[in-house]
């Protein structure tokens, strides 16, 4: 048996009304994307950026976090052959394209069209997906815009005027909610990156989770300066995008880390006391535990709390 491995990327472009996907037509007047064979120590996000450059001329950059793959068997004359693919995502403005000897054109199809006229089915069954996964991606960069421009719309801002996005797979099964961002999460404008990432990526461990799995982020996601609790009105204004950002993602699972992400999220929890406890709210779990700069300030103690919650945590969270 002989083993092709190959890597690609699903490109779009957005117009007014509607999102349409990049397919080339190719010789057998079949509808295609950009991929080819992966070269020797190429990384397959190499080879989807190059792919896409010779087989379109189009420059891109990856939606963050959108890598699928597909599997097949295939016979090139007698032998059988086991085809793996990885696709990646892009977006461009551009929306014409130079196509290479290898295609005889190319079509903007928006998804009833791509459903209706692509025949390769590696590509057909990944459509579904791809069209969702862009309307997240759409919808959150709208979200995020607006929140990025509290900080210069709200009298009497105190925070911090650096926004720290959540970071993780925008169709996550499992969300972790912080607090607040750090100094270190405000100077990289990433979540949990400083000590308390330390912390929360040994829990993760604890659990068998894979942190580039999850969507990690904070109810509030300004730095409070000097690291101080944000205070109710400052949580009230950033909660409405924390649920707004929630329903983008529909987690199945919100790990809470801490009394202000459990009492934003749920209401009426004692985390000293709670910790540990799972409760269900319209087919989501909410699972409840210590923030991890409790686990630093207290030395030894939460922290070994903490990591008995999260083996608890494993079973539950046990989602492919
Ligand atoms: N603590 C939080 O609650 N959020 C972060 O991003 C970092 C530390």
């Amino acid at each position: 048996m002989r083993f092709e491995y190959s890597a690609g990327g699903f490109v779009y472009r957005k117009t007014s009304n509607n999102v349409l996907l990049l397919f080339l037509v190719s010789e057998n007047n079949e509808l295609d994307i950009p991929k080819g064979h992966i070269e020797k120590n190429e990384r397959t996000e190499e080879t989807a950026k190059r792919e896409i450059k010779e087989e379109t001329g189009l420059d891109v950059d990856f939606v963050p976090y959108f890598k699928e793959h597909t599997e097949y068997f295939f016979y090139r004359g007698k032998e059988r052959t086991f085809k793996r693919v990885v696709f990646f995502l892009a977006k461009t403005n551009r929306r014409d394209v130079r196509v290479s000897y290898e295609h005889s054109g190319y079509k903007w199809l928006n998804f009833e069209e791509a459903m209706s006229k692509v025949k390769y089915k590696d590509i057909k069954i990944l459509l579904p997906e791809v069209f969702d996964y862009i309307d997240r991606y759409e919808r959150m960069n709208r979200l995020n815009g607006d929140y990025t421009a509290l900080s210069k719309t709200v009298k009497n801002w105190h925070l911090s005027t650096n926004f720290v996005p959540g970071e993780g797979p925008l169709n996550a099964k499992i969300m972790v909610v912080g607090q607040a961002p750090g100094r270190n999460e405000d100077q990289q404008r990433k979540p949990f990156v400083g000590r308390s990432g330390l912390v929360l990526n040994e829990m993760l461990k604890v659990a068998k989770l894979k942190r580039d799995r999850l969507y990690i982020t904070s109810v509030v996601q300004y730095y409070p300066p000097k690291n101080r609790t944000p205070s109710r009105e400052e949580v009230g204004v950033c909660k409405e995008f924390l649920m707004k950002q929630i329903d983008v993602i529909k987690p199945m699972n919100i790990v809470m880390l801490g009394d202000v992400a459990c009492n934003s999220l749920i209401g009426g929890v004692k985390v000293s006391r709670d910790h540990g406890r799972v409760m269900r709210r319209d087919g989501v779990k909410y699972l409840i535990t210590f923030h991890p700069a409790m686990a630093l300030r207290s030395k030894n103690k939460v922290a070994v709390l903490m990591k008995n919650d999260f083996a608890k945590f494993k079973d539950e969270l046990n989602v492919k």
